[in-house]
């Protein structure tokens, strides 16, 4: 079976751990009956370089003819984003990107690894059940696809964005939630901001709703603030965490932390035909850039999630996870998560790349 990937490496450390995914990719192939056709494409500031746009027609031609989109990252240096390359980069490739998809949910796994138990910034007796959270995140609207303006009011300027919450798009995504808790511990915690925002009363009272369908399952709502504080002092109470567009932004970062590095992070972004895009959610780490020394998992473990969620590859994403887990298991460490523990071997993003692909079997 042949699978047709569009590889968008975007800026930044994008390319470098994107090579270590393709080289995954690859060694894969050459261990099985699967093949794919990796079509590569410019986005960001690389394509703004060549094409004097963030998505230019032939990248999207290119998504458009394949069967997922595998990312890397975008964006430019903090001290260079008044540059025409970087100005509104984000918003004109991957916000455009998940627009023209429609990927309204976006997922983002979060499982201790054992391997890494010593980097979890949280005491021993506040893990010692591990924790194993989904991250959803509605990702078609919120306040990243409302309105935005700034004008010019009595002699200042002020800045608006609109949060709009459609009931039938908070319906959909929620169903997802339940219906994916139902595979896991049927638990369902919903995240808003009921007690001030609008949009957030309609997310609750919708969730609740929702909820009634799925008798087998639990639901909680927390308010966003609290919800920051308890996935911290509780991780392992957590299953299926709902969160609006902005809200899952800030918390998926914030739950990072919890296995040691956002750079370990993988993310899918999907739509309601199975198509996806997946990448890595901790960006594009410009002060890195081009030093050999980014984590390559987090993007690793992007392409295996491709493979499981929208080419239902199970087995193979498994075996990637598992090269992944004992490349760990033997204390190989990028720097993001080398920590004073003993044993452990510094390693390059290449090495890293070149590690699970020797353990890949
Ligand atoms: C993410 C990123 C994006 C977001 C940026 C790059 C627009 O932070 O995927 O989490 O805010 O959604
Ligand atoms: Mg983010």
């Amino acid at each position: 079976m042949n699978y047709k990937i569009a590889v968008l490496a975007g800026d930044g450390i994008g390319p470098e751990v994107m090579e270590e995914a393709l080289k995954v990719l690859k060694t894969l192939e050459s261990k099985s009956d699967i093949s794919f056709t990796l079509q590569e494409a410019l986005v960001g500031g690389s394509a703004w370089q060549e094409y004097g746009s963030h998505l230019p027609e032939e990248t999207l031609k290119i998504c458009d003819d394949s069967q997922a989109i595998l990312f890397g990252s975008v964006g430019g240096p903090t001290d260079e984003l008044n540059l025409p390359r970087w100005k509104d980069c984000e918003i004109y490739s991957i916000l455009a990107l998940r627009k023209h998809f429609n990927l309204f949910i976006n997922l983002r796994p979060l499982k201790m690894f054992s391997a890494l138990k010593e980097n979890c910034i949280l005491k021993k007796e506040r893990i010692e059940h591990g924790f194993d959270i989904l991250c959803l995140r509605e990702l078609s609207e919120g306040i990243y696809f409302g309105d935005k303006e700034t004008k010019e009011i009595d002699g200042q300027r002020v800045a608006f964005d609109q949060m709009f919450y459609r009931e039938k798009t908070i319906e959909k995504v929620a169903h997802k939630a339940f219906q994916i808790a139902q595979t896991r511990k049927k638990k369902v915690t919903s995240v808003d901001k009921a007690n001030v925002l609008e949009c957030s009363r309609l997310w609750r009272e919708v969730v609740s709703r929702v909820s009634k369908d799925y008798s087998d399952c639990e639901l909680e709502h927390l308010l966003v603030d609290n919800a920051s504080m308890q996935v911290l002092l509780r991780p392992a109470d957590f299953d299926v965490l709902l969160c609006p567009n902005l809200f899952g932004d800030i918390l998926s970062d914030e739950i990072s932390v919890l296995v040691g590095s956002l750079g370990m992070l993988a993310s899918a972004s999907i739509n309601d035909k199975g198509f996806g895009l997946y990448e890595p959610p901790g960006g594009s780490a410009c002060d890195i850039e081009g030093l050999d020394i980014a984590n390559p998992i987090g993007q690793i473990l992007s392409a295996a999630l491709m493979l499981k969620i929208s080419f239902g590859l199970h087995e193979e994403h498994d075996r990637i996870v598992r090269a992944v887990e004992q490349v760990l298991a033997i204390k190989y460490r990028t720097q993001d998560i080398l920590k004073g523990e003993r044993g452990v071997k510094k390693v390059s993003t290449q090495e890293m790349g070149d590690a699970v692909c020797k353990f890949l079997v």
